[in-house]
């Protein structure tokens, strides 16, 4: 990882658009930024067109002075390629740059992101964009990062236009080599779609029917390894002009965007930055943040990682959006530094007075600085700069849960047993068990080297590699606890069912083997034999007792319906481990009290035992300047009542000393250095 250059401590600031401002607020932002510790922000992201408002002729002086300015007052920074929206002279000039839907729509100018990634016009324009800033600010001492366009792929990461179509025919001819061997792995023997030619194919356009499923997966593959070897290019021209500073792009790393695959993204960044949004209506929305910081880091292989943008408030572009208290605005803000942030960034630095984003949040809201808002702003500026000494340290755990966009991709298709399986739906429901718990979840991509962890969770992992799947079954015989769920190990890389019995690539290390899948319908639920309910999933699943190893031991078993008998939980010692199966969806309350069951054979217990429900802790580890193990404890108390963990240590945010008891009042955020 490299990180921004010259920014200390922890960064702190968000996007921020001067070039909407007159000139009198943008003297008093730089002057108010200092009063709130920002030491960082994004600058540029939608400037295309203000930097270059006519073919070849540039416009700096409103970004040379921005720049000078925030140096002067030391803020660094992250300035954007400015590429994220071409101006309109470009799209005026060059209609064919624009995206296409399914359907044939076109996606016009006007609003954001509208342009085609394998448009070799558009990315031409860009390149000469990017050349223009990097050559311009090379050497500048405010540029401490370059921002690469902004959320690549948010708006049009799936193109089908004539563009597209030829680039996914080069990608398809890299992968496969001939088209015989494309018509082996799509499977067209099926519905007349033999090819005798790469010519020949599209991509999954509008049809009168479901489209090949390996076709349509393979254009999600096509689609990342696209939208990456465009940053991948604009990369190259900024490492050219600027060796030594580091790049990266603003990923989303959440439940809600599935489109890139974010693991074969990561080595190509020097630093993972991401951005996250809370949604209003998720009454658990603390928990799919946490999933998210975790996911982020599993990205980032570990290493620390920059929170690009979230919101001090509300969003604009929910149903009905959400404000926050300045509480929930601190905890959502140090959640994420609990799981390993070194950056806290805002979308954005002052609240905008037109446009589609006018009643989205800021740090500077509309009222002014006479606003609770604002009061916060300061106030998480100091926090931040008393956690400085957590910079660099790192969240480890026990537990893996293994995440994978190509297999949500898969699991996601048409024409499957059911049509309405949510991938991220079944993943959260095993980490929020786990979250309950009070555990820490590493959660990395099944390729990950998983030997150490004393447990492995499986959700839903309906496409898996053979590699992968001996992987997981070889932790399992060095000692781990592996739990997978449902419609896992189905399928091989080319989508085709792995023949002989479900599921397919996990049969042996769960000793299980299912004939057919028995999906229920919507609102059917059915008893098992302990008490609990299954919904939506079951399976016709046999425990053979022959084979190799030890059987599995049936745990639960359907006490009604048409499978009533069989086995819908089971679990097998295997080797030092074991391999538990759950052939179905358990409702919450089965899913926590499996999980409590797994965790204590696995020997794993909450991060901090005295910790009441709801209240959230995490553990950075990280070396001293003496080089000795210092530990800050992070305790977020996300109930509305005071309560009292057990610590000892310095707390950082009130510089206090705590000796044995913690008390933290409702709503609150703790940081403990901890006596080693
Ligand atoms: C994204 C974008 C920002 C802004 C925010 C609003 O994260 O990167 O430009 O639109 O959403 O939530």
């Amino acid at each position: 990882m490299q990180w921004p250059h010259q920014v200390p401590g922890l960064a702190y600031g968000g996007d921020y658009n001067p070039e909407q401002w007159p000139q009198a607020t943008r003297e008093e932002d730089a002057r108010l930024m200092r009063e709130a510790g920002v030491n960082l922000v994004s600058v540029g992201i939608f400037s295309w067109a203000m930097l270059e408002p006519r073919e070849g002729e540039y416009d700096w002086s409103w970004l040379d002075q921005t720049m000078d300015r925030l140096h002067a007052h030391q803020v660094q920074v992250a300035l954007a390629t400015a590429t994220a929206s071409p101006p309109p002279w470009l799209t005026h000039k060059h209609p064919e740059i624009l995206p296409q839907t399914a359907e044939g729509t076109t996606l016009w100018p006007g609003s954001r992101q509208a342009y085609s990634v394998s448009s070799r016009v558009f990315r031409d324009y860009a390149l000469r964009m990017t050349q223009a800033v990097a050559e311009r600010y090379a050497g500048h001492s405010a540029l401490a990062l370059w921002h690469v366009d902004n959320e690549i792929g948010c708006h049009n990461s799936h193109d089908f236009s004539d563009d597209a179509a030829r680039a996914f025919r080069r990608w398809l001819e890299k992968r496969y080599g001939s088209v015989e061997e494309l018509n082996r792995a799509w499977g067209t023997a099926f519905w007349s779609q033999r090819y005798s030619s790469f010519e020949q194919i599209l991509p999954p356009r509008a049809a009168p029917m479901f489209v090949n499923p390996t076709q349509q997966l393979d254009f999600h593959r096509y689609s990342s390894d696209e939208l990456l070897s465009y940053f991948l290019e604009i990369k190259a021209t900024l490492r050219e002009i600027t060796p030594d500073v580091p790049v990266t792009t603003n990923l989303m790393c959440t439940t809600r965007s599935k489109n890139m695959d974010y693991f074969a993204w990561a080595p190509e960044m020097d630093v993972i930055a991401t951005d996250h949004y809370t949604i209003a209506d998720d009454p658990l929305r603390h928990i799919e943040l946490s999933f998210s910081a975790d996911l982020t880091r599993g990205v980032a292989a570990g290493e620390p990682w920059m929170l690009m943008e979230h919101s001090t408030s509300a969003v604009n572009w929910q149903l009905r959006n959400r404000s926050k208290s300045p509480a929930e605005m601190i905890r959502d803000s140090l959640a994420h530094v609990a799981r390993g942030a070194d950056a806290v960034m805002f979308f954005q630095w002052r609240q905008a007075q037109a446009g589609a984003e006018k009643y989205h949040s800021a740090m500077v809201p509309h009222a002014g600085t006479d606003s609770e808002v604002w009061r916060t702003t300061v106030r998480l500026g100091e926090m931040l700069q008393q956690l400085a000494p957590v910079r660099g340290s790192r969240v480890s755990s026990p537990v893996a849960l293994l995440f994978d966009y190509q297999a949500w991709w898969a699991a996601e298709l048409d024409s499957h047993p059911v049509n309405e399986l949510s991938y991220p739906d079944e993943v959260m429901r095993w980490y929020r068990a786990l979250w309950k718990a009070g555990v820490t979840v590493d959660v990395v991509h099944p390729g990950t080297v998983l030997s150490g962890y004393r447990a492995v969770v499986v959700p839903c992992l309906y496409m898996v590699t053979d590699h992968d799947a001996a992987a997981i079954h070889a932790v399992a015989e060095q000692g781990a606890s592996v739990l997978v769920s449902y419609f896992s190990g189905i399928v091989d890389v080319d989508d085709q069912v792995r023949l002989g019995g479900y599921p397919g690539a996990f049969t042996q290390l769960l000793g299980v083997r299912s004939e057919e899948f028995w999906p229920l319908q919507r609102g059917e639920e059915c008893r098992l034999d302990d008490g609990s309910v299954a919904r939506c999933w079951s399976e016709k699943t046999q425990v053979p007792d022959s084979g190799e190893g030890e059987a599995a031991q049936v745990v639960t078993s359907y006490a009604e319906g048409p499978l009533t008998g069989s086995p819908a939980v089971t679990r097998r010692t295997v080797g030092r481990g074991a391999g538990w199966y759950v052939g179905t969806q358990l409702d919450d309350a089965a899913t926590s009290s499996l999980m409590e069951k797994l965790l204590l054979e696995a020997g794993i217990s909450a991060e901090l035992p005295s910790a009441p429900r709801g209240v959230e802790v995490v553990r950075r580890r990280g070396a001293s300047s003496t080089g000795s193990e210092v530990t800050f404890l992070f305790v977020l108390n996300h109930t509305e009542a005071e309560v009292e963990v057990e610590a000892s240590g310095r707390e950082l945010l009130s510089d206090r000393a705590v000796t044995g008891q913690l008390t933290l009042a409702a709503g609150e955020v703790a940081v403990v250095r901890e006596h080693a």
